[in-house]
């Protein structure tokens, strides 16, 4: 029988910066949805990426002296990027699309063609503020104070040549498509859809720009390149092979299940669907917007210095702790307050005692009273009832949940199982069975009980937390067939003489105290250094004239607060001058007569009035905002003249 089909993507992240406890929050939950989804049966296809085009990467790449390529290609494949932090996050995603793919560039051209030969993509004119020095355009919402977000500078009105997506068009259909029920979700954020964007009208968007050339070109007109939300929202179909030759499961998987952050709800539930209704495909069968994690009830960000970053978490407390404590902790629809407290708690509370001390008591008391295996010989009790009841109820409620994305209240269900498992223990007071032999059969049937409750437990967290799941299981002897979905809702899978291993502890508890000052300590923001630049030739560096001088004299320029006048000696015969503007960090009489690094062949340039011939070197960096500089001195025994190579 051929399975059921179910597809499931995340957002593709900007490879503008690392990415942090936000992103991988959004690719836990989904990866757990796939898992999910896998572990009851389904063909599922679970696909994550980048969106590597558009202006702020090309900026950034200018700013570090790389092509964008090399840049997005260092963030997204190189050592410690996010290949590698969903790898470390054990992310089970069948692909991933990089936007930059050849064949997802040839798809997203005939895309824009095919929107423009049917004519819901038009010429016409972008209007917007322009800054001349900065080459940029910018809403009047984005101004700082009227001017340039970015240089402060004065912007004017200005019209640059653009196409255009008739989006109004399809303003009827996608109201309709938002109250038909459950393509978005969850259910609050329809109404903020349709009454903040479409009741206003919508306007139509604007879909490729001159400006900026890092993005698809538009190949039947040059100049012009796709701007953001077609290159990026059709990545969930030409990953599949729309458009192109790449892959052939478009029509297997389609439509998706579109798990996205709030602040995008907008684009994939109204956009998107209408981009969709324009090329004649069908609409995703979910968009789902989940809440934020924030910090301090505030947004994440770079400039306030609280990006919380999940290697530092994952190195601390475990893969598996940092997933359960995402998925766990916050409701997925709304925003969650993301403090290491809460982290810790969660870990301490659910994982090392609830789940982990019923893991551990269950095998060692297996393992103590009957040497790993039970007896055959059984005795039960009404008091078993109740978790009996629970041991086959638990899954059909925990599927309701998971179906619903509520995954949160998945897991509500699993540790209401564990919590009454652990109860029983209480109750039925194995220790004292187990001083009367003639009680053997009673404490086997307990103990059997626990390891049934244990091991359902295990197949509904399996999506959550695979690693220590896989762990577990084979402590408690539980094998093939008896750790599927199929049996998640029957009592009496394992084998009645099922052999039990005590192993290490899964979830070692934390010293909360002790843990909070080490994540402090490692919070202090280190100084980064700036990234390498590209490659200069062995034949340029040697173009440069590096030698080291002795300083002969040494004042401040007058009416200047930064420059200095040195006289050296090069070694020439001739006395050579440098104006150097480190006043801030030395007095002349502190370098007179020491030996410095000097670059001499630079052309010759006059500040205040005077000539400088050449330039001392220095040591410099930023911390905090603020500059720090060493000039290059060299030891004494350096002959002056030496050149530096
Ligand atoms: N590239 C676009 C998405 C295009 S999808 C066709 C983009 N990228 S992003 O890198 O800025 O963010 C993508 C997603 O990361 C968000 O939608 C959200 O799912 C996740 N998050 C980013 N910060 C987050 C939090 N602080 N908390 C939770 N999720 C966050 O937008």
């Amino acid at each position: 029988m051929t399975k059921p089909t179910f597809y499931v993507t995340t957002p593709i992240y900007y490879p503008s910066d690392k990415l942090h406890i936000g992103h991988t929050y959004c690719t836990v939950a989904a990866d757990t949805i796939a898992r999910y989804k896998r572990l009851t049966g389904y063909d599922v296809m679970f696909l994550t990426g980048t969106d590597e085009h558009g202006q702020k990467i090309e900026e950034k790449a200018k700013e570090a002296g790389v092509t964008p390529q090399q840049f997005v290609d260092r963030i997204v494949t190189g050592e410690g990027g996010i290949l590698d932090l969903w790898k470390l996050m054990n992310i089970s995603n069948d692909r991933f699309i990089r936007t930059t793919d050849d064949y997802h560039v040839a798809a997203i051209q005939r895309i824009f063609k095919k929107m423009y030969d049917n004519g819901d993509i038009y010429k016409g004119a972008y209007k917007g503020k322009y800054c001349t020095p900065c080459e940029s355009f910018w809403t009047e919402s984005q101004l700082v104070d009227g001017k340039c977000p970015d240089c402060g500078r004065p912007v004017h009105d200005a019209e640059e040549e653009a196409y255009f997506f008739r989006l109004s068009k399809y303003a009827e259909p996608v109201q309709k498509l938002l109250e038909s029920g459950t393509f978005l979700e969850p259910a609050s954020r329809v109404n903020e859809m349709i009454n903040n964007f479409i009741k206003p009208g919508l306007e139509d968007l604007c879909v490729s720009r001159t400006s900026f050339s890092w993005g698809v070109p538009v190949d039947f007109d040059p100049g012009h390149v796709v701007y953001v939300w077609v290159d990026a929202l059709f990545n969930y179909a030409t990953a599949l092979g729309y458009m192109n030759d790449r892959y052939h499961d478009f029509d297997k998987y389609w439509p998706p299940h579109n798990i996205v952050g709030k602040e995008i709800v907008r684009f994939h539930s109204i956009i998107w669907p209408a981009m969709l209704m324009s090329v004649g495909e069908p609409v995703p069968a979910k968009v789902y917007g989940h809440g934020w994690l924030i910090i301090d009830g505030g947004k994440m960000s770079k400039s306030k210095g609280n990006v919380v970053d999940p290697y530092l978490l994952a190195g601390k407390f475990g893969v598996d702790a940092l997933r359960f404590f995402l998925l766990r902790t916050f409701p997925f629809g709304t925003d969650g307050n993301f403090t290491n407290e809460l982290l810790i708690n969660t870990i301490n509370a659910d994982l090392a005692n609830s789940l982990g001390n019923l893991v551990s008591r269950t095998t060692a008391m297996i393992e103590k009273y009957f040497g790993g295996t039970l007896p055959p010989e059984r005795e039960a009790d009404p008091l078993d009832d109740e978790l009996l009841g629970m041991i086959a109820s638990t899954a059909g409620r925990y599927e309701k949940q998971m179906d619903a994305f509520q995954l949160h209240l998945g897991l509500e269900e699993v540790f209401r199982l564990i919590g009454r498992a652990n109860k029983y223990i209480d109750e039925t007071m194995p220790w004292v069975l187990a001083k009367d032999e003639a009680r053997a059969p009673r404490l086997a049937t307990v103990l059997y009980n626990l390891l049934e409750a244990l091991r359902v437990s295990l197949i509904l967290l399996t999506p959550f937390i695979p690693d220590s799941c896989e762990k577990a299981f084979a402590q408690i002897g539980a094998e093939g067939d008896c750790r599927s979905w199929e049996k998640a809702a029957v009592y009496g899978a394992l084998p009645a003489d099922v052999k039990v291993t005590k192993g290490d502890t899964l979830f070692p508890r934390i010293d909360a105290a002790k843990m909070l000052e080490e994540l402090e300590a490692m919070n202090k923001p280190a100084p980064t250094a700036d990234p390498v630049l590209p490659d200069v030739s062995i034949d340029d560096f040697a173009r440069c004239d590096m030698r080291v001088v002795k300083i002969l004299s040494c004042e401040a320029v007058k009416k200047s607060q930064k420059l200095l006048k040195f006289s050296c000696d090069d070694g020439s015969g001739t006395p050579r001058q440098i104006l150097s503007g480190i006043h801030a960090f030395y007095e002349p009489e502190q370098l007179v007569g020491k030996k410095v690094a000097a670059i001499l062949n630079l052309p010759p340039r006059k500040m205040m009035g005077l000539d400088s011939n050449g330039m001392l070197l220095s040591a410099v960096r930023t911390v905090d905002g603020k500059e720090d500089l060493h000039l290059m001195i060299v030891g004494d025994d350096v002959p002056v003249g030496s050149r530096l190579c």
